[in-house]
This record gives C-alpha cells, sequence and structure tokens, in this order.
C-alpha cells in the first residue's frame, strides 16, 4: 500500500480509478429506483436498542465517563475493547438549554486520552473542550463545559482527541451523543413524533474479539454497527413519520444513507436546525457529521437503511425499517423551519486559504505542514469575521472540521451555495474547494481545525488556531 503509516491504506493509488468508477456509479444510481434485496444482505437483528440516557436534575447534568480496556458486547457478541463506561457507544448525555455540563473523566487505558464536545461554542481553555490539555493513564479530569445557551438545539457528540491516539480510541468505540433540546422540537410537525437516535460506527475485531488496529483494518472486513448492532430492527407504523437523529461517529468510515422506497426528509445539519425541510434520496455523512431526517414511512413491508459505495468503502446493511401495525394517517411535513444568521451578507474583516495535502511519504499536511502544537498557524481577531477557502490537494474526500464556532457554507469549487444552515464539518471535494465563513464569538484561546478522518488527523492533518482578544 503506497499511503500506508498511520492513516488507513484506505486509497491506495491503485484503488483511485475505481473508487472515482464507484462514486459515478453511485451517483448515476441516485435515480434509478432502489434494487431489490440483495440475497447476500444480512437478516434484520433485534429491535433498535439506544444507548442509556443521563439527563439533567434541578439544571445540572453531572456525569462520569471512565475510558477503559474490557470486555464490551458489540453486535451480539463480546469483545474487548476501549469504551467509556463498558457501553458501544457510551452513553447519550441529554441537556436543556440552560443546563449545566460537567464532566468527570476517568483514564483507565494504558495511555494519553482527553474529551471533546464536537461542535460545542464554548471555552477551549482550562477545564472546557481542552483538546491540547492530555491527561495520563489513571489520571482524573474534571470538565466544566457551563451552561449551554447559546447552543443551537441538536445532535452533538463527544470523543477523545489526543494527538496520535485518536483514531484509535474512536474506532475501538470511544464516542457518544450529547443531545440539546430546544426550539426545534417544538415546531409543528416535529412535535411529538417518535424519536430514534442512530450512532454509526465501524470497525474490525479480530476471531479472538480484540479490536484490530486501526491501520490493519480493511474497508470490506469492517463491521458498520448502529448502537452497536448489527442491522437491527427500526418498527414504524404504516403513514407513521418519526424523527430519526443519525450520526456518523466512525473514526473514518464515510456513510452515503439510502432507505428503500423512501425519501430522507433532512431538518437539521451537524446540530444546527435548517431553514428549511430538504427531502433527499441520499444523505452523505462524512465522519463527524450528523443529520436529522424525518421518515414517514409507506405500505407495510420491510425496508433497508443502506450506506452506498463511497470512496472505496463497499456497500453495507446498517438497519431495517420494518413498517407495520394499525395505518395511521400521514401528516403533512413541516416545511418551514428555523431561520440562521446569514453570514454570506456580513462584512469580512479577512479571508484566508487553507490546503489539506499528502506529501510523499505519506506526510499528511495542511498548508505544507504537519501538526504542531507549538506552532500557531492562525492568528485570529475576537468578534472577527472570517472567510476560508479549504482546498483539497488531494484525489480522494476529506471532512473539514473546526472547533468551537461553527461556520456556514458560501461556495463549493468556487461556485455559488445556497446554504440551508450553519454546520462544524464539510467534506471537500477531492481536487476541490470549500469555502466558508464564520464568526470567533466569545472565546479566545487555541483550538483545531482538522481532517475528520482521524488516521489523517493523528498523522498531521491538523492546524492550530489562537483567537485573541
Ligand atoms: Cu470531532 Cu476535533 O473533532
Ligand atoms: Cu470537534
Ligand atoms: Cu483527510
Amino acid at each position: 500500500m503506497i499511503w500506508a503509516g498511520r492513516a488507513r491504506p484506505r486509497l491506495a493509488i491503485g484503488t483511485l480509478v475505481i473508487a472515482t468508477a464507484l462514486l459515478a456509479l453511485a451517483a448515476a444510481c441516485q435515480a434509478a429506483p432502489p434494487a431489490p434485496t440483495a440475497s447476500q444482505d444480512p437478516p434484520p437483528g433485534p429491535d433498535l436498542v439506544e444507548p442509556a440516557v443521563q439527563t439533567s436534575t434541578d439544571g445540572l447534568l453531572q456525569t462520569t465517563l471512565t475510558a477503559a480496556l474490557g470486555p464490551v458486547q458489540v453486535g451480539g457478541r463480546q469483545v474487548t475493547t476501549t469504551t467509556y463506561n463498558s457501553s458501544f457507544p457510551g452513553p447519550t448525555l441529554r441537556v436543556r438549554p440552560g443546563d449545566e455540563l460537567r464532566v468527570r473523566l476517568v483514564n483507565q487505558l494504558d495511555g494519553m486520552t482527553n474529551l471533546h464536545t464536537h461542535g460545542f461554542h464554548t471555552s477551549p481553555l482550562g477545564f472546557g473542550d481542552n483538546v491540547l490539555h492530555h491527561l495520563m493513564p489513571g489520571q482524573t479530569w474534571e470538565l466544566e463545559f457551563g451552561t449551554l445557551d447559546d447552543h443551537p438545539p441538536g445532535l452533538y457528540w463527544y470523543h477523545p482527541h489526543a494527538h496520535g491516539d485518536s483514531d484509535e480510541q474512536v474506532s475501538g468505540g470511544m464516542a457518544g451523543a450529547i443531545i440539546n433540546q430546544g426550539a426545534i422540537d417544538e415546531l409543528p410537525g416535529i412535535a411529538g413524533l417518535t424519536e430514534r437516535l442512530l450512532l454509526i460506527q465501524a470497525t474490525q475485531f479480530a476471531a479472538d474479539g480484540t479490536a484490530v488496529p486501526p491501520l490493519d483494518q480493511q474497508p470490506d472486513a469492517e463491521t458498520r454497527y448502529i448502537n452497536g448492532q448489527v442491522n437491527p430492527t427500526i418498527r414504524i407504523r404504516p403513514g407513521e413519520t418519526q424523527r430519526w437523529r443519525i450520526g456518523n461517529i466512525s473514526s473514518d468510515d464515510w456513510v452515503d444513507l439510502q432507505l428503500d422506497g423512501h425519501q430522507l426528509h433532512q431538518i437539521a445539519a451537524d446540530a444546527n436546525p435548517m431553514d428549511r425541510v430538504v427531502a433527499q434520496d441520499n444523505v452523505l455523512l462524512g465522519p463527524a457529521e450528523r443529520a436529522e431526517v424525518l421518515v414517514q414511512a409507506g405500505a407495510a413491508g420491510s425496508y433497508e437503511l443502506r450506506t452506498m459505495p463511497f470512496q472505496g468503502e463497499p456497500e453495507a446493511v446498517l438497519a431495517t425499517m420494518v413498517v407495520e401495525g394499525e395505518p395511521m394517517n400521514p401528516q403533512p411535513l413541516p416545511t418551514t423551519l428555523l431561520p440562521f444568521e446569514d453570514l454570506s451578507v456580513l462584512p469580512i474583516d479577512r479571508e484566508r486559504q487553507i490546503t489539506f495535502q499528502i506529501l510523499d511519504g505519506p506526510e499528511f499536511v495542511i498548508d505544507g505542514q504537519e501538526f504542531d502544537p507549538t506552532r500557531v498557524d492562525q492568528l485570529v481577531q475576537l468578534g472577527g469575521t472570517e472567510e476560508w477557502t479549504i482546498n483539497n490537494a488531494t484525489s480522494s474526500w476529506h471532512p473539514f472540521h473546526i472547533h468551537i464556532n461553527d461556520f456556514q457554507v458560501v461556495a463549493i469549487n468556487g461556485q455559488p451555495y445556497e446554504a440551508r444552515g450553519h454546520q462544524d464539518t464539510v467534506p471537500i471535494p477531492p481536487n476541490g474547494s470549500v469555502t466558508m465563513r464564520t464568526r470567533f464569538l466569545d472565546f479566545p484561546g487555541a483550538f483545531v481545525y482538522h481532517c475528520h478522518i482521524l488516521g489523517h488527523e493523528d498523522a498531521g492533518m491538523m492546524g492550530l488556531i489562537e483567537v485573541q482578544e
């Protein structure tokens, strides 16, 4: 494999041609009706089970996450892997605006770790969302995220972010959801719907149940899990609408979602409500991206939720939707949701160009350099509005993510793009670019932007930004 090293051999040069062909094929398939169920598809598994939920009492959610290697049930078998609280994925933390969140992180691993709250608009300093702090084995850290007043409602997630170890720990299962409630939950057509959480992880366990190190995993030998289950069954009545919160919390797998015979009516991207509903046949989620969709069930029957081939990763059935029971009168789906602040019309203080590259070696770099926590790559003024163009000088997709402040995509490959909301992660097309606008509000300090394929991030495809007053 030409691109061995810290990054996984996702796309050796020889497979690029195939990957491109697969992309074209995937695009061609979008117009066609879903293929009949292939005989090799796994049989539907047990009913979908969601991770345990922890909620606040008296405005405070205080919880302990213990990172440890140990026996865990995954996909109906016992494996030995790294998780939080022996749960794959970890517990769901459910908060309301005004709630204070405190997490006691206990490191029982034999290596470093820390905790990142992906999508949070909070301080990157001290005991906040500080990924530059690494917790040594045996250490405990009390994290304080303050109140979540300024956070849009939606699906956030938590995961470790110790440079060099992120891929292995997240791939092993260290990741979980944070759900913030809010205005979108009260909208007509959304309020009162049955809600489901679908957290997608992908990894490979050896015959003896140990997790295969990310470097040695192969896309076609991995299993895609939803909430740690293989092909769970999601039940719904004919005509019923359900709200699915879907998170791709895998360390480096892409998900191109399709639901046989049904459209996905997207209402949120990352933890940001959209201004209106967008009906889609496919929803592409790069590593770390989330989407919330409404699904309105058709006639009784079984329908598969699949991920389609993407960038060398094979098609897989993720879950089976079983439509059964007393039919319901289909209710009209909402059309208009919540307005967002349109950054495309604001004056900008500064423009920047950022370039993702893979140099011979391979070296995974941004603007020619591997990550160095002692070097500030972007110095930014607090309160400033900036426009960044993220260039991808490679022939594969990379998901760009920045901490602390969300952004609005304003152009893709130089073509103006009409965003439906803000987001915190965006896939950058091969040999293309995404232009986004963001405002560095409220929080001074240093934090990071990076490729969210964690093998790339660990190998150096990350930069340091410092927001100064
Ligand atoms: Cu999901 Cu830098 O993080
Ligand atoms: Cu993040
Ligand atoms: Cu990358």
